[in-house]
Order: C-alpha cells, then sequence, then structure tokens
C-alpha cells in the first residue's frame, strides 16, 4: 500500500501541497484531478522522488516508473526509443501495435506528432516493469482514439502486473474509463475522493459541485 501523510511542498511563502492522508491500495488506479497549478504534478513528482516535500511520510513501492507531462525523443527509431537498449525487441513491438504506432515503428522518433509521442513514452514506461506507474496526463496530447488506446494499454498492463498505477488528468473520460478512484486537488489540498461516477455525479461540496459543473464532459 501506498501512504501519504502530513504531506507538504512550500515555495517561499506559498504552500502548493497539503495532504493530510492518502492511502492507495496495491493495484488501484487513481486518477488525480484539478486545476491548472492545483498540485498535480509536484505531487507525482514528490511520488517519484524527483523533488522532495517540504514536510511529511511517505511510504512507497522500492520499483517506480514516471511519466513526465512533457513528453520526450530519444535519438533514433520508435523501437529503439521504447527499447533504449535494454528492454525485450518483441515486446516493444507489440506496445507499439497497441498504441498505434506500429507503421512508423522504423521512423525516428524526432518526426513524430504531439500525440504520437505521447503515446512513445506511454510505450517506454511499458516495456518496463514496476510496483508503481506515475503518469502526468498521459492523454493530453491524444486525440479521441488515442485516448481510447491509451487506456485500454493502462488497463492491461495493471491487470498483467497488478501495478499501481497514479495518472493525473483533464480529462473526465480518462478518470471515468480508466481509473477505480478519483481525487481532485483545489490548491494542492484533497477536495474530492472517491469512485469516479460518484465523485462526477453526487459532489459532496459546493466547491466540488462548481469544479466539476465547469469540467467538459
Ligand atoms: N520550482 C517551483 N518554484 C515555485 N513554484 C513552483 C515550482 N514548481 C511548481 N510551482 C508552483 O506550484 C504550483 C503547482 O504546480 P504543479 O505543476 O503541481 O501544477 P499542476 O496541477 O500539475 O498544473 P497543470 O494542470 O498546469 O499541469 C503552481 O502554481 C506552480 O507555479
Ligand atoms: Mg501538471
Amino acid at each position: 500500500m501506498i501512504d501519504v501523510k502530513s504531506l507538504k511542498k512550500e515555495y517561499g511563502e506559498r504552500t502548493v501541497l497539503d495532504i493530510d492522508t492518502l492511502e492507495i491500495n496495491d493495484g488501484e488506479i487513481l486518477a488525480v484531478a484539478g486545476a491548472n497549478g492545483s498540485g498535480k504534478t509536484t505531487l507525482l513528482k514528490i511520488l517519484a522522488g524527483q523533488i522532495r516535500p517540504t514536510g511529511g511520510e511517505l511510504s512507497l513501492p522500492g520499483k517506480k516508473l514516471y511519466m513526465p507531462q512533457q513528453s520526450y525523443a530519444f535519438r533514433g527509431d520508435l523501437i529503439k526509443n521504447v527499447t533504449l537498449g535494454n528492454a525485450d525487441r518483441e515486446k516493444a513491438v507489440k506496445l507499439l501495435e497497441k498504441l498505434g504506432l506500429s507503421r512508423l515503428a522504423d521512423k525516428k522518433a524526432a518526426s513524430l506528432s504531439g500525440g504520437e509521442l505521447q503515446r512513445l513514452s506511454l510505450c517506454r514506461i511499458l516495456a518496463r516493469t514496476a510496483d508503481l506507474l506515475l503518469l502526468d496526463e498521459p492523454t493530453s496530447a491524444c486525440d479521441a482514439k488515442g485516448a481510447e488506446l491509451v487506456v485500454e494499454a493502462i488497463k492491461e498492463y495493471r491487470g498483467e502486473t497488478r501495478c499501481t498505477v497514479i495518472m493525473t488528468t483533464h480529462s473526465p473520460a480518462l478518470a471515468m474509463n480508466a481509473a477505480d478512484r478519483l481525487i481532485i486537488l483545489n490548491n494542492g489540498k484533497i477536495e474530492a475522493d472517491g469512485p469516479p461516477a460518484a465523485v462526477l455525479n453526487e459532489p459532496k461540496t459546493d466547491w466540488a459541485k462548481s469544479f466539476i459543473a465547469g469540467w467538459k464532459i
């Protein structure tokens, strides 16, 4: 289980993350939503070990894989970008196919469109094994079909590995279709928490009601 207690991140006078408690069960897919600047990436980076919290306690599994908000390409073709010299080539080919990229497999990764590059970044992650996947807005650049492929791939990976997945998103569809649980951050605090359908359809606070009303569905 992932256990977060009294987690805080401050920049100068400003507190950008302030989480009392967050417990995430093994194998759970958790979506984290919230406006720009609400602390989603900060939370993921802390869990990934990329930045240090100002305070708090964290209990995390050892093997984590982190997909940053900004996708990037390495030199070389797509296959090389997925295997990076160590992952199984056959697995890479299968993943590229699953994410709708097989016809581009021998093209240079630098030539990909934004949505293609994002799906390539996901392939790079899914070619490896971990106990925890941290995905920062994995469908933000994808069209509807691309987002569907991402949802299927994430669910399949979780089904096969039983890993825990934490992903941030601005997409209610991603939360509804892929996540077991949805939390919404408001200025670094958890304002809503529950099964996605319940959070979206029966918001418990006035703030949550108004956030969800403005969240495009
Ligand atoms: N190094 C830093 N120094 C000062 N402030 C920072 C720093 N990094 C992040 N912040 C601030 O922390 C807040 C939370 O940022 P974060 O990237 O977590 O937001 P987010 O919820 O991921 O937003 P988005 O939806 O735009 O990706 C923002 O207001 C940001 O400006
Ligand atoms: Mg972010």
